[in-house]
């Protein structure tokens, strides 16, 4: 158990699989709030690549909400999630959004620490559909951390049809260290957030497309008459144009909903590697690339 206060917990560590956007994060939030964690990728190149991003990242979290108030936690990196998984306090799953690949993730981890709480970070994808993969169902709940995640205050957390009591309390204590505020919804395709967000980014898109504004327009639109933070297109590219597409198309097929269907403009941008902040290049162009 984690505890706000740091005491009687079993060490304040957790582990989260997948070092890409999500995942590293989510570690940097978590270390700023004297979490330990271990962070899992498939190779030690991409490893080495997310500590270079978490080091920025702790550097940008300071500069936007000031300087963490505890000690930091201790950051490990490994490509197996099983030597350090019966310490962990909780596990964090944040691979690619497709449902497979968790579910395999899903059924390793929790094969080897049943009764341990496992959340599955996702955009879209119904935890229940997950919880056949899993030992115990009622182990597994899903949220939907924000990205920059050391920034957004509030986490939506998916509590699936099979979810337990214990999972859910341990996860809002593990939230109430990080200093986030939960919203537990229930199971659906794009729960609440990605419901509404990611079809009206589809349009977005689409209406670049169709030449009736240009990217920096759309945006400059949503942000100076409806008070959007950055723009939807802005957000595209921090989200990620792949992981867009995967989520919309999970969305598509999940809700039969045409405007979830990814449009063209998105799916020719992942076809020419043009994903967004993490590639330098997506409906904008970075300097800064990670990976
Ligand atoms: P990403 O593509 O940046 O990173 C995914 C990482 O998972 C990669 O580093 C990849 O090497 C790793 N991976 C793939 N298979 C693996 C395996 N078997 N074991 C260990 N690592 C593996 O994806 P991103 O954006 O970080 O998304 C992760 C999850 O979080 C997705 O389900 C996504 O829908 C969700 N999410 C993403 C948000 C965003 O703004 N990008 C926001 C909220 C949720």
């Amino acid at each position: 158990m984690v505890t706000p206060e740091g005491g009687g917990g079993v060490g304040h560590r957790i582990l989260v699989i997948g070092a890409g956007v999500m995942g590293t994060g989510i570690t940097t939030l978590a270390l700023r709030h004297g979490v330990s964690v271990t962070l899992v990728d498939t190779s030690e190149a991409i490893l080495a690549a997310a500590r270079t991003r978490i080091a920025a990242e702790l550097r940008m979290a300071q500069l936007v909400a000031g300087p963490a108030e505890t000690d930091p936690g201790v950051l490990d990196t490994a490509t197996s999630a099983l030597p350090a998984i019966g310490g962990a306090d909780a596990v964090i799953e944040a691979v690619v959004e497709d449902a497979s690949v968790k579910a395999d993730v899903l059924a390793t981890v929790s094969a080897a620490a049943p009764g341990t709480p496992i959340i599955t970070n996702t955009s879209s994808i119904p935890v229940d559909e997950l919880a056949d993969a899993v030992k115990r169902p009622e182990d597994l709940l899903g949220t939907h951390f924000m990205n920059p995640s050391y920034v957004i205050p509030t986490v939506e957390v998916i509590r699936g049809p099979r979810s337990g009591e214990a999972a859910m309390a341990a996860v809002a204590e593990l939230l109430a260290v990080l200093g986030r505020k939960p919203i537990v919804v229930k199971d659906a395709p794009g729960f609440v957030t990605s419901r509404l967000l990611h079809p009206m980014i589809n349009d977005a898109a689409r209406i670049v497309r169709e030449g009736t504004a240009s990217a920096e327009d759309v945006d400059a639109l949503m942000t100076g008459c409806l008070g959007h933070p950055t723009g939807p297109l802005r957000t595209a590219d921090l989200i990620g144009i792949d992981n867009l597409v995967d989520a919309l198309s999970v969305l598509h097929k999940r809700t039969g909903d045409e405007r979830s269907r990814p449009c063209d403009l998105l799916l020719g941008m992942v076809r020419d590697g043009h994903h967004g902040r993490k590639t330098g290049r997506g409906f904008y162009d970075y300097e800064e690339v990670f990976r």
